[in-house]
């Protein structure tokens, strides 16, 4: 957690040259590191039920009784962990928002982030250098089964958040009967589509590890036979054609503008006329989204697309550009109430 600072503190570091405020982020970067192998050594799960001395955590937790004990001094630290009487135990907020049983826990977003940085983001020179990725991200999760779970987790729990706003925001008429979603990998937002309008049916395009998550989301929520679960290649698998809705959700912002502008393309060749493809994307530049950690986070976002998968986020007017060429008008775009960072971008099939 960021170190706790007094104003005048916080003055030295931030607003002046008295102190290298990089300092600041070695903390902080320990601090990331250390909640992410603690959450991997099962530390807070073996605390939800209440304090522990170290002998009985290490027993639990299968750790070094001397590594741990330090470990957990460092987490009270950082503000994860609180000890007292010998024993140790999770912080108020630790046992809101990681341990996995929790709905909307924070743990599968920061174990997938803590194994990005700690794997991927070893080489981020190397990236900048030669100015694209230094493997393929999608591959690397494939051949990584809990951290493409937690990936899809992460995106799953998302969609619970934003899904009501979004079929909300997006019209389907009363004679549409078919969308696509792709690279719709966990299905929450066909599902959320779906549930809306029993009239509909989906097709999700994603690789095959990827699908595996949406289908037990479409299980669950009884839709099987509603929802074409297709395992393909964005670039190459049959998309179909004459769809009303078309979903790009978090997709664009993998890729430059040359792939962009195929993948656009192929969603207009998928819809019908006058139809629509909507985006979900953090978009760069945006005046609307206040400043704050949103912001933050789609600075860090951009890199790390850069560096994972050679994209970046797009700005709205970029995004405009690219609808136009391939084929789109009426393009409208909103931040999503309750994110800081999402925006739904719209644009209709010109007929
Ligand atoms: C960032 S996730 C977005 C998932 C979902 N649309 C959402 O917004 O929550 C990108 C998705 O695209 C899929 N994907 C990436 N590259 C792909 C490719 N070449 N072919 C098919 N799917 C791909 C991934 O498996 C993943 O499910």
């Amino acid at each position: 957690m960021p170190v706790p600072l007094s104003p005048d503190e916080a003055k030295a570091f931030l607003d002046s040259d008295a102190a290298p405020a990089a300092y600041l982020d070695l903390l902080d970067a320990v601090s990331f590191r250390a909640v992410g192998a603690a959450l991997r050594l099962g530390v807070f799960e073996a605390l939800a039920d209440g304090p522990l001395p170290v002998d009985q955590l290490a027993a639990r937790t299968g750790g070094d009784p001397l590594g741990l004990r330090i470990l957990l001094d460092a987490l009270v630290g950082f503000g994860y962990l609180t000890s007292a009487d010998g024993a140790w135990a999770n912080s108020a907020n630790t046992s809101r928002w990681l341990l996995r049983a929790v709905p909307d826990s924070f743990a599968p977003a920061l174990s997938f982030w803590s194994a990005l940085l700690t794997h991927w983001w070893q080489d981020l020179e190397a990236s900048i250098r030669a100015g694209g990725p230094t493997g393929d991200f999608y591959a690397w999760l494939e051949q990584r089964p809990d951290v493409l779970a937690d990936f899809q987790t992460m995106l799953r729990r998302l969609a619970a958040v934003l899904g009501e706003e979004i079929v909300e925001l997006l019209p389907v008429p009363a004679g549409a009967r078919s969308l696509l979603d792709v690279g719709g990998g966990h299905a929450g937002y066909p599902v959320a589509f779906l549930t809306a309008h029993p009239q509909l049916r989906a097709t999700v395009v994603d690789l095959a590890g990827a699908l595996a998550q949406g289908a037990e989301t479409v299980a669950a929520a009884g839709l099987t036979d509603r929802v074409e679960l297709r395992a393909g290649d964005l670039f190459t698998a049959d998309l179909g054609a004459g769809h009303d809705l078309v979903l790009l959700f978090n997709i664009v912002h993998g890729y430059q503008r040359e792939q962009t502008l195929t993948l656009l393309r192929r969603a207009a060749a998928a819809l019908r006329p006058g139809g629509r493809v909507a985006l979900l994307e953090p978009l760069a530049e945006a005046p609307d989204r206040p400043a704050g950690p949103g912001e933050a986070f789609v600075r860090m976002f951009s890199l790390n697309l850069f560096h994972t998968q050679g994209g970046r986020a797009y700005g709205y007017h970029e995004l405009v550009d690219l609808l136009r060429l391939a084929g789109f008008t009426d393009v409208r775009q909103r931040l999503l109430t309750r994110s800081d960072t999402d925006h739904l971008v719209t644009a209709v099939l010109a007929g």
